[in-house]
């Protein structure tokens, strides 16, 4: 097995983050827009990443935060410094984000905007992860990667070459509707459906951002390890997995796997350039 240290891109528009939004910056510039909206709840990465890519690449932003109250954690603190805009949307009305009535709301509070729907998972997104499949230069079968909305797994699947294939770990407790997501993604930004991918659903430890004493100390374990502790949230729960998956024979002896490592809580500041890839 091999760690692809995708969280090495960047202090704060890292991994998946960076992958998702480099095609996406420029189809925004070139649609003419001024401001970036986005979606995420209070502790988001990817708002967070947002902000700083749109002070970077000169882009106004806007984060549309889930929850009325206002809280004030290191995500939106970072978010606010690198000149975010933040507005806080009730939670029912935050779950109805994309319909017309609540879109064109915020189109009269804040102007135009290009929107990046939560967790940046757009076409754009499979085109800039399917990337990192490029990058790996060892031989390989399966590759592995979280998944919350699925837009890293259709991108790594849409990378693959022939005989290879890709798991992803679902995050979330029992969101069988990522299958059709990741398919529809497929189908969208190639015009067909691909074979070679599925989502393990099993190892979301009690569901998004939950977690067990087994995860816990599987996660330090790894870090005593390797010297590279997995966060809980996402990368964690992959590993976790995979290596349930290998301790029960699951994955066919001999089979050489690639873990995606999609991101890392991100660093104190946002001031870190990133490194084009
Ligand atoms: C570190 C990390 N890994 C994986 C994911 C899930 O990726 P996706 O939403 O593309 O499934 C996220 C969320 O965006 C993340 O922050």
């Amino acid at each position: 097995m091999w760690l692809k240290r995708d969280d090495l891109i960047d202090a704060v528009v890292t991994g998946n983050k960076w992958r998702k939004l480099r095609y996406l910056l420029p189809d925004a510039q070139r649609a003419g827009a001024a401001t970036l909206l986005t979606f995420g709840g209070a502790y988001s990465n990817h708002v967070r990443a947002v902000a700083a890519a749109g002070r970077r690449y000169g882009f106004a932003t806007v984060g549309v935060i889930r929850g009325e109250e206002r809280p004030t954690n290191p995500a939106l603190k970072a978010a606010a410094a690198d000149g975010m805009q933040l507005y806080y949307l009730d939670r029912a009305t935050y779950r109805r984000k994309h319909a017309p009535d609540v879109l064109d709301a915020l189109r009269r509070t804040f102007g135009d905007f290009y929107l990046v729907p939560e967790g940046g998972t757009t076409v754009h997104a499979v085109r800039g992860c399917a990337e990192a499949i490029g990058e790996i230069d060892v031989p390989f079968d399966t590759v592995v990667c979280p998944v919350g909305t699925g837009g890293t797994l259709a991108g790594l699947a849409a990378g693959l070459g022939p005989g290879q294939d890709a798991i992803g770990f679902s995050v979330l407790r029992g969101a069988r509707s990522l299958d059709g997501d990741v398919d529809r993604l497929h189908r969208e930004a190639l015009g067909r459906s691909l074979g070679n991918w599925r989502i393990d659903h099993r190892f979301h430890c009690g569901g998004f951002a939950r977690s067990t004493p087994a995860l816990a100390e599987f996660c330090a374990d790894f870090g005593g390890r390797h010297g590279f502790t997995p966060d809980r949230v996402y990368v964690g729960k992959m590993l976790y997995g995979l290596f349930r998956m290998v301790a029960d024979g699951e994955l066919p002896a001999g089979r050489r796997v690639v873990a995606l490592i999609t991101g890392s809580e991100p660093g104190p500041t946002s001031a870190a350039s990133i490194v084009q890839t």
